[in-house]
């Protein structure tokens, strides 16, 4: 029997370009794509600042009836949660910190984990974030490691349409390094290249030389079944 999961996973630090890297390439396979840190931004949303400091009980008590989602497939993937889609609300550095924050602990991660696979059990997937390589998609047909240096990926946010907080460069690279620590450092599911990854370095690369890199990688592994 195939074990091999119907996933392409691509993982890397923020603002390295993988939630558009992951909806272009799912556009051009015609398959759905699941921006994973869009669930822990969503939760952090969801319980705000500080949320990470509640007592476990809590936590728990509020995030139970969270209920994640996808629709459609390719540029038009939508994530909903609640049955709400997410949208720009949840683009902001001080939601993805406290995002960054509350992915430190395992009753949250666990959480998304059963979301995520639940997911991917229903749709084949393009699937990206920190751990679906490692922790969460470890038989994934073809897995992603994207990197690039602190000071490209602040540039990059900075021109980003999406980002909905102006800030100057030198807070953008100071924000993007401490969410780097705690994304690296952290105990559980900490943001690292499976050892079956192929990393890219995209400092130098439009976002076609990688899309290519990633297109002649899934052909030769002998290409991408878009059925489930
Ligand atoms: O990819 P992003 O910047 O939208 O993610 C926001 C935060 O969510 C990120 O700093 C860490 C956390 N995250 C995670 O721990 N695991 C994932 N698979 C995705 C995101």
């Amino acid at each position: 029997m195939d074990e091999t999961l119907n996933v392409i996973t691509i993982d890397g630090p923020a603002g390295v370009g993988k939630t558009t890297l992951a909806r272009t390439l799912a556009a051009k396979i015609k398959i759905a794509f699941l921006d994973t840190g869009a669930m822990f931004r969503a939760i952090a949303l969801h319980l705000g600042p500080g949320s990470e400091k509640f007592a476990h009980n809590v936590l728990e008590s509020k995030v139970k009836d969270l209920n994640f989602s996808l629709q459609g497939f390719g540029e038009k993937t939508q994530l909903f949660c609640n049955n709400r889609p997410l949208g720009l609300e949840i683009r902001t550095e001080t939601v993805a910190m406290t995002a960054s924050k509350l992915a430190q602990i395992g009753l949250i991660r666990e959480f998304l984990a059963t979301a995520q696979r639940k997911i991917a059990s229903q749709s084949p997937l393009v699937a990206e974030g920190r751990d679906m390589s490692t922790v969460i998609f470890p038989t994934a047909r073809c897995k992603f490691f994207l990197d690039a240096s602190p000071e490209i990926r602040a540039n990059r946010r900075l021109n980003d349409p999406h980002n909905q907080e102006k800030t100057d460069l030198a807070t953008l690279i100071a924000q993007i390094k401490e969410r780097d620590a705690l994304d690296r450092n952290r105990p559980i599911a900490p943001l690292k290249a499976a050892d079956d990854a192929l990393v890219i370095d995209t400092s130098n690369l439009t976002i076609d030389a990688v899309l290519k890199i990633m297109e002649d990688e899934i052909r030769a592994k002998g290409g991408f079944n878009g059925q489930n």
